[in-house]
């Protein structure tokens, strides 16, 4: 893998992922980093990492839709590896709005895998970064395998299981190396404020109101973002080709576990001028339509075969993010405002 193409390095995950390559793995190659900087992308994420690897890091402004910049991308920079995050990510978003899911998810995807069959055998590897959602919802036990049947239930999930298949059947049918890995809910630096853990970090430190929706005993699985890096690093030098494999934090937590343990950290870090605890600032309000129940992720497969596990607990995680949105409030006021928006014009051009 010398010309490693990331889509959608200037997302959140995207950003932690070329961090962790470049600045703590033991990846050697170049990384061409390509997005289309929706609201939720951010090239001054890594600005830094830009000056400090020049040979190494390059970023193109492009949308995986456009098929014919995206061959250009490929050739130019003689892509041998694709890691592809790129993807309209956010569940209330394509309840309100799909089409851009549709779009970015299944055709971008689609575009993606097409580029990458012209160009076999070159192509090394094509990595799919999918999702836990794509799988449904459970009940009180149980947890995903690999094996659980697809069901998903809000269009970003039908859009990311769309890709999945695709993902799948260009291994199958044309024989492209693939991998695909379905994770868990991921927290850390660099999350978008419209998320749960980061919108109630920034609501709690603003004593504004902490939407949770229905009666907030919804479960996810939380994941710190380096373990997902990680996990997706091994995935690559040595997942079997044509898998998949789910990443789960061990981390499973009601909406308003996490809730009350921002509020009680957030309490701890910064006290409040009021004294009352940003407890009180919990409300709850309209459910999400077709909200997922629960969601709790068997990562034995991973765990055996390349012998990952999470490093980071909830608690030292959640703390470790809290910290990192108090020192980063300028980050949150450029993302909030769009403001880096107007820099990427001035750089890129509108295009
Ligand atoms: P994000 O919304 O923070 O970032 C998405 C990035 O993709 C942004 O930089 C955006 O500008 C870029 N992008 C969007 N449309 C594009 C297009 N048409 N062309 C090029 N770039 C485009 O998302 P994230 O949370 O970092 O998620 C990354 C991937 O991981 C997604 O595929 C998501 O489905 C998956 N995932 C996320 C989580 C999570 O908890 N956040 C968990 C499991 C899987
Ligand atoms: O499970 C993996 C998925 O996790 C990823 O594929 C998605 O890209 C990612 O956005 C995330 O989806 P969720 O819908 O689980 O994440 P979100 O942060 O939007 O919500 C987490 C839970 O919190 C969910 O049960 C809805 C609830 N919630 C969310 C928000 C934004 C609230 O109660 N109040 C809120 O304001």
């Amino acid at each position: 893998m010398k010309n490693l193409l990331v889509t959608g390095g200037c997302g959140f995950i995207g950003t932690n992922f070329i961090r962790y390559l470049l600045e703590e793995s033991d990846f050697s190659g170049r990384i061409i980093n390509v997005d289309k900087i929706t609201y939720a992308g951010n090239p001054e994420n890594l600005s830094d990492i830009a000056e400090r690897f020049p040979e190494r890091y390059r970023f193109v402004k492009a949308d995986i839709c456009d098929r014919e910049k995206m061959a250009r991308v490929f050739d130019e920079y003689e892509i041998d590896a694709i890691c592809h995050f790129a993807a309209e990510s956010h569940v209330d978003r394509s309840i309100v709005g799909p089409d851009a899911f549709i779009q970015t998810n299944v055709i971008g995807t689609f575009n993606l895998l097409e580029l990458a069959r012209e160009r076999q055998p070159r192509i090394e590897l094509f990595h799919h970064i999918s999702t836990d959602e794509v799988f449904g919802s459970l009940g009180a036990d149980g947890l995903f395998t690999e094996e659980t049947p697809y069901r998903p239930n809000s269009p970003y999930a039908a859009s990311k299981a769309a890709s999945d298949h695709f993902v799948r059947a260009y291994h199958k049918t044309y024989g492209l190396p693939v991998t695909i890995s379905n994770c868990s809910n991921n927290y850390g630096p660099y999350q978008f404020p419209e998320k749960l853990i980061p919108l109630m970090i920034l609501n709690a430190l603003e004593g504004k109101p902490l939407p949770v929706y229905g009666d907030g005993l919804n479960v996810r699985d939380w994941l710190y973002v380096r373990d997902h890096c990680v996990a997706i690093w091994e995935i690559m030098k040595r997942g079997r080709r044509g898998e998949t494999y789910n990443i789960g934090g061990n981390g499973e937590k009601t909406n308003l576990e996490v809730v009350r343990m921002i509020c009680d950290f957030v309490d701890e870090m910064v006290p409040p001028e009021s004294g009352k605890s940003r407890r009180e600032l919990i409300t709850f309000v309209k459910d999400r339509p077709g909200h997922d129940r629960r969601y709790a992720i068997d990562f034995r497969k991973i765990q055996r075969e390349l012998g990952w596990q999470p490093e980071e607990s909830f608690e030292t995680g959640l703390r470790k993010t809290i910290r990192w949105y108090l020192e980063h409030r300028e980050w949150v006021d450029r993302v909030r405002s769009g403001e880096y928006l107007e820099w990427i014009r001035t750089h890129y051009g509108d295009e």
